[in-house]
């Protein structure tokens, strides 16, 4: 037997991972050693553009200076404290967050995941309502924990769990007249995203969105926007809703949040946070100074690098140029963006990453997602459409 550190210099992380973690991920075929920019560097000398993000965390890309530079700062100066104390770091970055949110949103509970976002607000539904049922949209997702998995749609593949935290039933995607029947006095929250990322990057009609408005406005019912995904400027405004003008009650927010440090947020009223007092709400992490810099460094540099503007010129690009071999049209908003195509997207994507360009598959077979980097420059765009330029046609 060897011992553990020969190990680590001889054999493959992918035979190591698979003899000592539990196997619940299907890997891609590379193992990436460092990164820069928008692009992946592998053990074995490949450069590959990630358009993919790491399920749409690497917002800044790879080695910002602004983010890696006050994540190093944090560390030296004070790498932890819970929310036991007040800390400026902390302060600092709900500050930021808010300025950011839809008018009248000026509360922030942190935490560090998006299940873990969303099972607050939740919680925070129920608690504010007394009612214990809960609507969600046909076809979405919003993680693994037990609430956040129980108004995820088909999650019952996989629940797990012997009982379901409240009553859960599901509004066909864009359908108003189901919606204005469903959202009755009875229910506590209806939960949406306005871009859903793993069904494919399915944008919800914005009539659809203004009916959920209407119909939870009227009957006292909590909106929930899940922005885990589409959230810190990924569709071209800081958060989906705001290409809608709808103001939920409450936003979630994780991923790209603090840039690749784990974080998550509910943003909320202060009507809403009035309702809570201590021990109702908590996590040990949550707010922690390291992850608190990484938000405000994050929304720092989408401010100060006109991301946001990047973000919708990229999109233009891509929707002029990409609609081409494989693909026949695009859903999505900003760069959460799915290339609808006309073969498996598994297949498209395996193709791409032949020529080094990562791209990422969905819930929907025939849909290919895009998440990349804020950063995304406009030749990376070009290298994509020749390289779907290239891919093969179908043959029968
Ligand atoms: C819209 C949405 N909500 C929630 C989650 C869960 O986030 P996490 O994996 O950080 O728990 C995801 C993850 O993909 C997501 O896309």
């Amino acid at each position: 037997m060897p011992d553990i550190s020969e190990q680590s210099v001889t054999a493959d992380p992918r035979v190591r991972e698979a003899n000592v973690t539990i196997p619940v991920y299907g890997q891609l075929p590379f193992v990436p050693e460092r990164a820069s920019g928008c692009d992946i560097f592998t053990k074995d000398g490949r450069r590959i553009l990630d358009l993919y993000g790491g399920h749409a965390v690497a917002a800044l890309g790879y080695g910002h200076p602004h983010l890696v530079n006050a994540i190093q700062e944090q560390s030296k100066k004070l790498l932890f404290q819970s929310n036991a104390v007040a800390l400026d770091v902390r302060a600092l970055a709900a500050e930021k967050l808010t300025h950011q949110a839809p008018r009248g949103m000026d509360r922030v509970f942190f935490v560090n995941s998006g299940a873990e976002a969303n099972e607050n607000a939740l919680r925070m539904a129920c608690m504010a309502t007394g009612r214990n049922k809960v609507l969600a949209i046909t076809h979405s997702f919003h993680g693994r924990t037990a609430a956040a998995a129980a108004v995820t749609w088909n999650s019952d593949r996989w629940y797990g769990f012997p009982h379901k935290p409240f009553t859960v039933d599901f509004i066909p995607r864009d359908d108003i007249s189901a919606a204005a029947d469903m959202i009755r006095n009875d229910v506590a929250a209806v939960i949406f995203e306005p871009v859903q990322g793993v069904a494919g990057a399915y944008d919800l009609s914005p009539g659809f969105v203004e009916s959920l408005r209407a119909a939870t406005r009227e009957h006292g019912v909590v909106l929930i926007a899940d922005e885990v995904q589409s959230g810190i400027g990924r569709c071209g405004h800081f958060f989906a809703v705001q290409a809608h003008g709808v103001e939920p009650d409450i936003i979630t927010s994780a991923k790209a949040l603090g840039g690749g440090i784990p974080c998550g947020a509910v943003i909320c009223s202060h009507e809403i946070a009035a309702r809570f007092g201590p021990g109702d709400l908590g996590s040990t992490f949550g707010g922690g100074p390291i992850a608190a810099a990484a938000i405000t460094a994050t929304i720092e540099a989408i401010e100060n690098d006109n991301l946001l503007d990047n973000v919708r010129e990229r999109e233009a690009q891509i929707r002029e140029r990409c609609i081409v071999g494989p693909v026949q049209k695009i859903q999505g908003m900003g760069l959460l963006l799915g290339l609808v195509c006309d073969r498996p997207a598994v297949d498209v994507r395996n193709a791409l990453l032949e020529h080094d360009i990562l791209t990422g598959t969905s819930g929907d077979p025939a849909v290919l997602r895009i998440l990349a980097p804020l950063v995304l420059e406009a030749e990376h765009v070009e290298h994509l459409a020749h390289a779907l330029e290239a891919l093969a046609p179908l043959t029968d």
